[in-house]
C-alpha cells in the first residue's frame, strides 16, 4: 500500500495530514479553492485513491480519468450528493463518508441559526455597529419566542433527532416529517406528521434531509404557501432542497417570517444574489460542522476510509456496502 498513489483535493488538518503522508504517496491540492474540472481530471489520472470534499463533483468522467486501478473514493463530509455513488458502485469502488461525528456540532449550529433569526441577533449587532443605538427601546428589534414554540423537522435522522433533543430543553413541541423513519421508543419526544401538517403548524421549520431526487426542491412555492406567516425556515442540509427563487419571493412578500441558511443554491451565494437584498434572511457559508474538533475528526475518518480502501478492507463508513457483496 505504501506505493499507492492518492490525490487529496485540499489540505487536511493534522494529524490526518501526517498520517496520510506516512502511509501513501500523496499529491495534495494546495489551494483554498477546489481544483478546476480539467485539473481534477488530470490529477486523478493513475491514482488508486481519491480523498475529496463536498465541493468536488465526482462522476463517471472523473472515475474514467482516474483509471481502472481506482480503489476508493473518500469524501470528507457526511453528505455524498457530490459523488455519483451509483457509478462508483457499478465499478465496484467503495465510497466513504463521515457520519456521526458531526451530528452534535451541526445540531448546535442549527439551533444557533434558529435563535439568531428568531431573536434578530445579526440585526442587533448591525444596529449597534452603525451607531443607531440611542436608548433601550420597548419595541426595538422585536423577535419571536423559542420556548414553547412548535419546531418542525423535515428529516428525522441523526441530526434531526439531535436538534429535537435540544428543542426539549426549550419546552418546544416537536413535529417531524420523515417517510423513512418509524417512531421508536428511543426517539426524543416528537410527533410524526405529514409534511402538510408540519408546515401549517410549525413556528420553525428546519431541514435535515440528504439531497437526492426525492428532496430536490422539496421546499418550493407550494410549501412556503402552507407555512405560518411568522414562521422561520432553517436550512443546514443542502441548498437545492430549497427552491431559491421561491424562497426569495416568499421572503420578499413576507409570506413567511424569515429564513436562516447555512447552505444555498447556488453555493457559494454570490454577493449580488437577490436573496442578499432581503433583511429577513441570515446566511452563513456552510459552516454547520465547522468546530475545530469536529473538522479534525472528519479528516481522520476520511483518512481511515481511504486507507481501508487501499488495504482492500471494508471502509469503516461506506455508503455503498453492496460493493462488498458482489
Ligand atoms: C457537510 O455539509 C457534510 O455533509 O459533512
Amino acid at each position: 500500500m505504501s506505493q499507492a498513489k492518492v490525490f487529496i483535493t485540499r489540505q487536511l488538518p493534522e494529524p490526518a495530514h501526517s498520517r496520510l503522508k506516512e502511509a501513501v504517496q500523496t499529491e495534495i491540492w494546495p489551494h483554498q479553492l477546489p481544483p478546476e474540472r480539467t485539473t481534477l481530471l488530470e490529477k486523478v489520472a493513475g491514482k488508486e485513491g481519491l480523498l475529496c470534499l463536498l465541493t468536488d463533483p465526482i462522476d463517471g468522467e472523473v472515475m474514467d480519468a482516474a483509471g481502472p486501478q481506482l480503489e476508493v473514493i473518500s469524501n470528507c463530509a457526511v453528505g455524498v450528493d457530490n459523488i455519483d455513488v451509483q457509478e462508483a458502485t457499478a465499478r465496484g469502488i467503495p465510497v466513504g463518508n463521515t457520519p456521526g461525528i458531526l451530528t452534535e456540532t451541526t445540531a448546535d449550529f442549527t439551533f444557533a441559526l434558529l435563535m439568531a433569526a428568531a431573536r434578530r441577533v445579526p440585526e442587533g449587532d448591525q444596529h449597534v455597529r452603525a451607531g443607531k443605538w440611542q436608548t433601550w427601546g420597548l419595541t426595538l428589534l422585536l423577535g419571536q419566542d423559542i420556548a414553547e414554540a412548535t419546531l418542525g423537522l423535515v428529516g428525522f435522522g441523526r441530526i434531526g433527532k439531535a436538534v429535537a433533543r435540544r428543542a426539549a430543553g426549550f419546552n418546544m413541541r416537536v413535529l417531524y416529517y420523515d417517510p423513512e423513519h418509524e417512531p421508536h421508543p428511543d426517539d426524543p419526544p416528537a410527533q410524526k406528521v405529514t409534511l402538510k401538517e408540519l408546515l401549517s403548524q410549525s413556528d420553525f421549520v428546519s431541514l435535515h434531509t440528504p439531497l437526492n431526487q426525492d428532496t430536490y426542491h422539496l421546499m418550493g412555492a407550494e410549501e412556503f404557501a402552507q407555512m405560518k406567516p411568522e414562521a422561520i425556515l432553517v436550512n443546514t442540509a443542502r441548498g437545492p432542497v430549497v427552491d431559491s427563487q421561491a424562497l426569495y419571493l416568499a421572503l420578499k412578500e413576507r409570506q413567511i417570517g424569515g429564513a436562516a441558511l447555512d447552505v444555498t443554491d447556488p453555493e457559494p451565494l454570490p454577493a449580488v444574489h437577490p436573496l442578499l437584498t432581503l433583511d429577513n434572511l441570515i446566511v452563513t457559508p456552510h459552516i454547520a460542522s465547522a468546530s475545530r474538533a469536529t473538522r479534525g475528526k472528519m479528516a481522520q475518518m476520511a483518512v481511515d476510509n481511504l486507507l481501508a480502501g487501499l488495504n482492500g478492507t471494508p471502509l469503516p463508513n461506506c455508503v455503498n456496502p453492496q460493493v462488498y457483496r458482489t
